[in-house]
Protein backbone atom coordinates (compact mmCIF):
# COMPACT_ATOMS: atom_id res chain seq x y z
CA UNK A 1 0.00 0.00 0.00
CA UNK A 2 1.31 3.14 -0.80
CA UNK A 3 0.90 6.64 0.84
CA UNK A 4 -2.63 7.29 -1.65
CA UNK A 5 -4.23 5.15 0.76
CA UNK A 6 -4.32 7.32 3.85
CA UNK A 7 -7.48 10.07 3.89
CA UNK A 8 -9.45 6.46 2.58
CA UNK A 9 -11.12 6.64 6.23
CA UNK A 10 -13.46 3.86 6.01
CA UNK A 11 -12.92 2.48 2.98
CA UNK A 12 -10.10 -0.14 2.28
CA UNK A 13 -8.89 -2.98 4.78
CA UNK A 14 -6.15 -2.66 6.49
CA UNK A 15 -2.64 -4.07 5.01
CA UNK A 16 1.13 -3.63 5.21
CA UNK A 17 3.73 -3.09 2.80
CA UNK A 18 3.96 -6.30 1.91
CA UNK A 19 0.62 -6.91 1.03
CA UNK A 20 -0.22 -8.83 4.29
CA UNK A 21 -3.93 -7.96 4.86
CA UNK A 22 -4.49 -7.41 8.67
CA UNK A 23 -7.68 -9.57 9.92
CA UNK A 24 -6.71 -9.98 13.54
CA UNK A 25 -6.50 -8.14 16.26
CA UNK A 26 -4.89 -8.62 19.75
CA UNK A 27 -6.08 -6.58 22.70
CA UNK A 28 -4.58 -6.17 26.20
CA UNK A 29 -6.84 -5.41 28.40
CA UNK A 30 -4.44 -5.38 31.11
CA UNK A 31 -1.03 -5.21 31.71
CA UNK A 32 -1.75 -6.87 35.36
CA UNK A 33 -1.17 -10.88 36.24
CA UNK A 34 -1.52 -12.82 38.81
CA UNK A 35 0.99 -15.26 38.42
CA UNK A 36 4.45 -14.03 37.60
CA UNK A 37 5.96 -17.06 34.72
CA UNK A 38 9.84 -17.06 34.57
CA UNK A 39 9.92 -16.61 30.77
CA UNK A 40 7.53 -13.83 30.48
CA UNK A 41 7.59 -11.26 33.98
CA UNK A 42 10.36 -10.22 35.82
CA UNK A 43 10.87 -11.59 39.52
CA UNK A 44 9.53 -8.68 41.05
CA UNK A 45 6.59 -8.27 38.93
CA UNK A 46 5.78 -5.15 36.68
CA UNK A 47 6.05 -2.37 36.65
CA UNK A 48 2.74 -1.48 35.80
CA UNK A 49 1.06 1.46 33.70
CA UNK A 50 -0.77 4.10 36.13
CA UNK A 51 -4.18 3.58 36.23
CA UNK A 52 -4.67 6.97 34.13
CA UNK A 53 -2.75 5.41 31.33
CA UNK A 54 -4.16 2.61 30.92
CA UNK A 55 -7.73 2.97 28.39
CA UNK A 56 -11.28 3.03 29.39
CA UNK A 57 -13.36 0.30 28.97
CA UNK A 58 -15.38 2.14 26.62
CA UNK A 59 -11.84 3.60 24.44
CA UNK A 60 -10.84 0.02 24.30
CA UNK A 61 -14.86 -0.58 22.60
CA UNK A 62 -13.90 2.06 20.45
CA UNK A 63 -10.36 1.13 18.97
CA UNK A 64 -12.57 -2.13 17.98
CA UNK A 65 -14.70 -0.59 16.46
CA UNK A 66 -12.53 1.43 14.39
CA UNK A 67 -10.41 -1.69 13.50
CA UNK A 68 -13.34 -2.89 12.54
CA UNK A 69 -14.30 -0.74 10.05
CA UNK A 70 -10.94 -1.69 8.58
CA UNK A 71 -11.74 -5.01 8.26
CA UNK A 72 -10.52 -6.54 11.42
CA UNK A 73 -13.00 -10.16 12.16
CA UNK A 74 -10.91 -11.60 15.13
CA UNK A 75 -10.15 -10.09 17.97
CA UNK A 76 -8.92 -11.85 20.88
CA UNK A 77 -8.37 -10.39 24.47
CA UNK A 78 -5.65 -10.96 26.39
CA UNK A 79 -2.87 -9.50 29.18
CA UNK A 80 -1.48 -9.90 31.75
CA UNK A 81 -4.20 -11.76 32.29
CA UNK A 82 -7.47 -10.32 30.76
CA UNK A 83 -9.72 -11.54 33.85
CA UNK A 84 -8.38 -9.60 36.33
CA UNK A 85 -9.52 -6.68 34.60
CA UNK A 86 -12.89 -4.85 36.06
CA UNK A 87 -15.47 -5.36 33.26
CA UNK A 88 -14.14 -7.46 30.72
CA UNK A 89 -16.89 -9.06 30.31
CA UNK A 90 -18.77 -5.79 29.46
CA UNK A 91 -16.35 -5.32 27.24
CA UNK A 92 -16.33 -8.21 25.47
CA UNK A 93 -20.43 -8.13 25.45
CA UNK A 94 -19.70 -4.72 23.82
CA UNK A 95 -17.44 -6.18 21.31
CA UNK A 96 -19.62 -8.53 20.23
CA UNK A 97 -22.80 -7.41 20.08
CA UNK A 98 -22.40 -3.04 19.63
CA UNK A 99 -19.15 -3.48 17.53
CA UNK A 100 -20.29 -6.75 15.72
CA UNK A 101 -17.06 -8.83 16.01
CA UNK A 102 -18.42 -12.52 15.63
CA UNK A 103 -15.07 -14.06 16.16
CA UNK A 104 -13.69 -13.63 19.66
CA UNK A 105 -11.40 -15.79 21.60
CA UNK A 106 -9.57 -15.18 25.21
CA UNK A 107 -6.17 -15.97 26.45
CA UNK A 108 -5.71 -16.53 29.65
CA UNK A 109 -4.01 -18.27 32.80
CA UNK A 110 -7.64 -19.56 33.87
CA UNK A 111 -7.55 -19.03 37.70
CA UNK A 112 -10.11 -16.71 37.41
CA UNK A 113 -11.72 -18.82 34.49
CA UNK A 114 -13.95 -21.16 36.70
CA UNK A 115 -16.22 -18.28 38.03
CA UNK A 116 -15.93 -16.57 34.93
CA UNK A 117 -16.23 -19.43 31.94
CA UNK A 118 -20.19 -18.96 31.55
CA UNK A 119 -20.57 -15.50 31.64
CA UNK A 120 -17.86 -15.09 29.16
CA UNK A 121 -19.38 -17.68 27.15
CA UNK A 122 -22.64 -15.76 27.38
CA UNK A 123 -20.81 -12.62 26.59
CA UNK A 124 -19.55 -13.96 22.92
CA UNK A 125 -16.80 -15.58 23.33
CA UNK A 126 -15.98 -18.43 21.09
CA UNK A 127 -12.38 -19.82 21.87
CA UNK A 128 -10.68 -20.00 24.58
CA UNK A 129 -6.26 -20.74 25.35
CA UNK A 130 -5.00 -21.68 28.84
CA UNK A 131 -1.70 -21.63 29.25
CA UNK A 132 -0.73 -24.93 30.87
CA UNK A 133 3.02 -25.20 31.34
CA UNK A 134 3.04 -28.14 33.45
CA UNK A 135 0.85 -30.76 34.77
CA UNK A 136 2.92 -31.12 38.15
CA UNK A 137 1.82 -29.28 40.77
CA UNK A 138 4.91 -28.63 42.21
CA UNK A 139 6.48 -27.69 39.08
CA UNK A 140 3.53 -25.55 38.02
CA UNK A 141 3.95 -23.60 41.25
CA UNK A 142 7.46 -22.68 40.24
CA UNK A 143 7.10 -21.84 36.70
CA UNK A 144 4.28 -19.70 37.18
CA UNK A 145 5.90 -18.19 40.29
CA UNK A 146 3.04 -18.74 42.75
CA UNK A 147 0.19 -20.32 40.37
CA UNK A 148 -2.29 -22.90 41.66
CA UNK A 149 -2.31 -25.96 39.24
CA UNK A 150 -5.99 -27.08 41.00
CA UNK A 151 -8.04 -23.80 40.08
CA UNK A 152 -6.69 -23.68 36.35
CA UNK A 153 -7.46 -27.05 35.91
CA UNK A 154 -10.88 -26.02 37.54
CA UNK A 155 -10.88 -23.32 35.23
CA UNK A 156 -10.48 -25.39 32.46
CA UNK A 157 -13.22 -27.87 33.26
CA UNK A 158 -15.87 -25.33 33.59
CA UNK A 159 -14.85 -23.81 30.19
CA UNK A 160 -15.16 -27.38 28.36
CA UNK A 161 -18.45 -27.21 30.38
CA UNK A 162 -19.44 -23.92 29.09
CA UNK A 163 -19.28 -24.86 25.63
CA UNK A 164 -16.59 -22.61 23.89
CA UNK A 165 -16.38 -24.09 20.05
CA UNK A 166 -12.76 -24.06 20.83
CA UNK A 167 -10.34 -24.39 23.86
CA UNK A 168 -6.70 -25.01 23.48
CA UNK A 169 -3.65 -25.01 25.78
CA UNK A 170 -0.74 -22.82 25.40
CA UNK A 171 2.63 -24.86 26.55
CA UNK A 172 6.16 -22.87 26.46
CA UNK A 173 8.60 -25.58 25.88
CA UNK A 174 11.34 -24.80 28.34
CA UNK A 175 14.33 -26.78 28.23
CA UNK A 176 15.11 -28.90 31.49
CA UNK A 177 11.85 -27.43 33.09
CA UNK A 178 8.67 -29.03 31.53
CA UNK A 179 10.62 -30.92 28.39
CA UNK A 180 9.67 -34.41 30.09
CA UNK A 181 5.86 -33.67 29.95
CA UNK A 182 4.51 -33.22 26.85
CA UNK A 183 3.44 -36.09 26.30
CA UNK A 184 1.20 -36.41 29.43
CA UNK A 185 -0.10 -32.39 28.32
CA UNK A 186 -0.82 -33.94 25.02
CA UNK A 187 -2.43 -36.95 26.91
CA UNK A 188 -4.74 -34.73 28.95
CA UNK A 189 -5.96 -32.32 26.31
CA UNK A 190 -6.51 -34.80 24.03
CA UNK A 191 -8.54 -36.34 26.98
CA UNK A 192 -10.63 -33.24 26.95
CA UNK A 193 -10.92 -32.69 23.80
CA UNK A 194 -8.55 -29.68 24.40
CA UNK A 195 -6.03 -28.96 21.39
CA UNK A 196 -2.13 -28.55 22.75
CA UNK A 197 0.16 -26.15 21.24
CA UNK A 198 3.66 -26.41 22.06
CA UNK A 199 5.44 -22.53 22.26
CA UNK A 200 9.00 -22.14 21.35
CA UNK A 201 10.65 -20.09 23.77
CA UNK A 202 10.97 -16.22 22.48
CA UNK A 203 13.57 -14.14 23.44
CA UNK A 204 11.49 -11.92 24.45
CA UNK A 205 10.87 -9.91 28.10
CA UNK A 206 11.89 -11.91 30.69
CA UNK A 207 12.57 -14.60 28.02
CA UNK A 208 15.68 -13.37 26.89
CA UNK A 209 17.62 -14.24 30.05
CA UNK A 210 16.10 -18.15 29.62
CA UNK A 211 16.75 -18.32 25.85
CA UNK A 212 20.05 -19.52 25.56
CA UNK A 213 20.07 -22.03 28.18
CA UNK A 214 16.51 -23.21 28.05
CA UNK A 215 15.09 -23.06 24.22
CA UNK A 216 13.93 -26.07 22.86
CA UNK A 217 12.57 -26.26 18.97
CA UNK A 218 8.96 -27.42 18.31
CA UNK A 219 11.27 -30.25 16.09
CA UNK A 220 12.23 -31.72 19.56
CA UNK A 221 9.09 -31.12 20.72
CA UNK A 222 7.45 -33.10 18.47
CA UNK A 223 10.21 -35.75 18.95
CA UNK A 224 8.94 -36.07 22.27
CA UNK A 225 5.63 -36.93 21.85
CA UNK A 226 6.98 -40.03 20.91
CA UNK A 227 3.79 -41.49 18.46
CA UNK A 228 1.43 -39.55 18.68
CA UNK A 229 1.42 -37.61 15.76
CA UNK A 230 1.84 -38.38 11.93
CA UNK A 231 5.35 -37.91 10.92
CA UNK A 232 5.06 -36.65 7.18
CA UNK A 233 5.28 -33.24 6.39
CA UNK A 234 2.23 -32.63 4.34
CA UNK A 235 0.29 -33.83 7.49
CA UNK A 236 1.01 -30.29 8.48
CA UNK A 237 -2.06 -27.17 8.37
CA UNK A 238 -2.20 -23.94 9.35
CA UNK A 239 -4.48 -22.50 12.04
CA UNK A 240 -5.74 -18.72 12.07
CA UNK A 241 -2.67 -17.69 13.82
CA UNK A 242 1.16 -18.24 12.89
CA UNK A 243 0.68 -21.91 14.94
CA UNK A 244 0.80 -25.04 12.64
CA UNK A 245 -0.87 -28.47 13.39
CA UNK A 246 0.30 -32.02 13.25
CA UNK A 247 -2.49 -34.67 13.07
CA UNK A 248 -2.60 -37.54 15.35
CA UNK A 249 -0.93 -40.81 14.21
CA UNK A 250 -4.28 -42.37 15.10
CA UNK A 251 -6.27 -41.03 12.26
CA UNK A 252 -8.41 -39.18 14.67
CA UNK A 253 -9.30 -35.23 14.14
CA UNK A 254 -6.91 -34.90 17.08
CA UNK A 255 -4.23 -33.02 16.87
CA UNK A 256 -1.24 -30.92 17.99
CA UNK A 257 -0.20 -27.36 17.59
CA UNK A 258 3.62 -25.83 17.53
CA UNK A 259 4.21 -22.09 17.52
CA UNK A 260 7.98 -21.87 16.17
CA UNK A 261 8.73 -17.58 16.27
CA UNK A 262 12.62 -18.96 15.64
CA UNK A 263 12.96 -21.97 14.04
CA UNK A 264 10.51 -21.50 11.56
CA UNK A 265 9.12 -17.95 11.45
CA UNK A 266 5.99 -17.57 10.12
CA UNK A 267 6.17 -13.69 9.56
CA UNK A 268 5.10 -14.03 5.76
CA UNK A 269 2.13 -14.28 6.24
CA UNK A 270 1.31 -12.22 9.47
CA UNK A 271 -2.24 -11.10 9.81
CA UNK A 272 -2.11 -9.49 13.23
CA UNK A 273 -1.70 -6.38 15.24
CA UNK A 274 -1.55 -6.07 19.00
CA UNK A 275 -2.98 -2.56 20.87
CA UNK A 276 -2.01 -2.73 24.61
CA UNK A 277 -3.84 -1.77 27.75
CA UNK A 278 -2.52 1.83 26.73
CA UNK A 279 -3.55 1.77 23.56
CA UNK A 280 -0.36 1.39 21.60
CA UNK A 281 -0.79 0.13 18.33
CA UNK A 282 2.25 -2.51 17.99
CA UNK A 283 2.30 -3.83 14.28
CA UNK A 284 5.20 -6.63 15.51
CA UNK A 285 5.43 -8.41 18.43
CA UNK A 286 8.50 -7.13 18.04
CA UNK A 287 8.76 -3.71 17.11
CA UNK A 288 9.18 -1.23 19.46
CA UNK A 289 7.28 0.95 17.22
CA UNK A 290 3.94 2.06 17.97
CA UNK A 291 1.37 4.61 17.60
CA UNK A 292 -1.02 6.25 20.94
CA UNK A 293 -4.11 5.18 19.86
CA UNK A 294 -5.28 6.54 23.35
CA UNK A 295 -3.79 10.17 22.54
CA UNK A 296 -5.73 10.07 19.43
CA UNK A 297 -8.95 10.18 20.99
CA UNK A 298 -7.80 11.68 23.97
CA UNK A 299 -7.34 14.33 21.45
CA UNK A 300 -10.53 14.38 20.09
CA UNK A 301 -9.72 12.75 16.70
CA UNK A 302 -12.62 11.34 14.91
CA UNK A 303 -12.59 7.76 14.03
CA UNK A 304 -12.13 8.60 10.14
CA UNK A 305 -9.01 10.17 11.80
CA UNK A 306 -7.80 7.38 13.61
CA UNK A 307 -8.43 4.92 11.10
CA UNK A 308 -6.13 6.85 8.61
CA UNK A 309 -3.72 7.13 11.43
CA UNK A 310 -3.95 3.25 12.32
CA UNK A 311 -3.44 2.82 8.58
CA UNK A 312 -0.23 4.97 8.20
CA UNK A 313 1.23 2.93 11.23
CA UNK A 314 0.61 -0.21 9.46
CA UNK A 315 2.54 0.85 7.31
CA UNK A 316 5.90 0.58 9.95
CA UNK A 317 4.80 -3.38 10.27
CA UNK A 318 8.20 -4.59 9.55
CA UNK A 319 8.92 -7.60 7.31
CA UNK A 320 9.95 -10.10 10.27
CA UNK A 321 10.64 -10.20 13.54
CA UNK A 322 14.50 -10.40 13.51
CA UNK A 323 14.97 -12.83 16.66
CA UNK A 324 17.53 -14.18 14.60
CA UNK A 325 19.65 -11.41 13.47
CA UNK A 326 20.32 -10.80 17.25
CA UNK A 327 19.30 -7.50 16.47
CA UNK A 328 17.46 -5.30 18.25
CA UNK A 329 17.29 -5.32 22.37
CA UNK A 330 13.87 -6.85 23.35
CA UNK A 331 14.63 -7.16 27.05
CA UNK A 332 12.91 -3.87 27.90
CA UNK A 333 9.77 -3.99 29.28
CA UNK A 334 7.27 -1.73 26.53
CA UNK A 335 7.97 -5.23 24.35
CA UNK A 336 7.28 -7.65 27.37
CA UNK A 337 4.58 -10.57 26.43
CA UNK A 338 2.74 -9.18 30.09
CA UNK A 339 2.40 -5.97 28.12
CA UNK A 340 1.33 -6.96 24.79
CA UNK A 341 -0.25 -10.60 25.60
CA UNK A 342 1.83 -12.44 23.54
N1 LIG B 1 8.21 -17.02 24.88
C1 LIG B 1 7.18 -17.80 24.43
N2 LIG B 1 5.91 -17.67 24.87
C2 LIG B 1 5.65 -16.75 25.80
N3 LIG B 1 4.50 -16.39 26.42
C3 LIG B 1 4.77 -15.38 27.26
N4 LIG B 1 6.09 -15.07 27.22
C4 LIG B 1 6.67 -15.91 26.32
C5 LIG B 1 8.00 -16.08 25.81
N5 LIG B 1 9.04 -15.33 26.24
C6 LIG B 1 3.21 -17.07 26.16
C7 LIG B 1 2.45 -17.49 27.39
C8 LIG B 1 1.01 -17.45 26.96
C9 LIG B 1 1.01 -16.64 25.70
C10 LIG B 1 0.08 -15.49 25.80
O1 LIG B 1 2.34 -16.18 25.51
O2 LIG B 1 2.73 -18.78 27.80
O3 LIG B 1 0.48 -18.74 26.73
FE1 LIG C 1 0.85 -13.93 33.44
FE2 LIG C 1 0.62 -15.10 31.07
FE3 LIG C 1 2.85 -13.71 31.65
FE4 LIG C 1 2.38 -16.03 32.88
S1 LIG C 1 2.73 -15.73 30.67
S2 LIG C 1 3.05 -14.11 33.86
S3 LIG C 1 0.19 -16.06 33.08
S4 LIG C 1 0.80 -12.88 31.44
Amino acid sequence: MDSSSIGQGLAAPLADRFGRTIRYLRLSVTDRCDMKCGYCMPEEGGPHAEKSEVCTLEELARVVAVFRTLGIATVRVTGGEPLLRRGVIDLITAIRRDVGIDDIALTTNATLLAENARALKAAGVRRVTVSLDSLDRERFRAVTRGGDLNRVLRGIEAALAAGFDEVKTNTVCIRGINDGEFGAICDYAWAHAITPRFIELMPIGAGAALYATSFLSATEAIRRLGGRLVREEGQRARGRGPAWYVAAADGTARKAGFISATSHNFCEDCNRVRVNAMGELRPCLASPNGISIRDLMRAGRSDVEIADALRGALLMKDVGHHFNDGAPDLTHLRVAMSGVGG
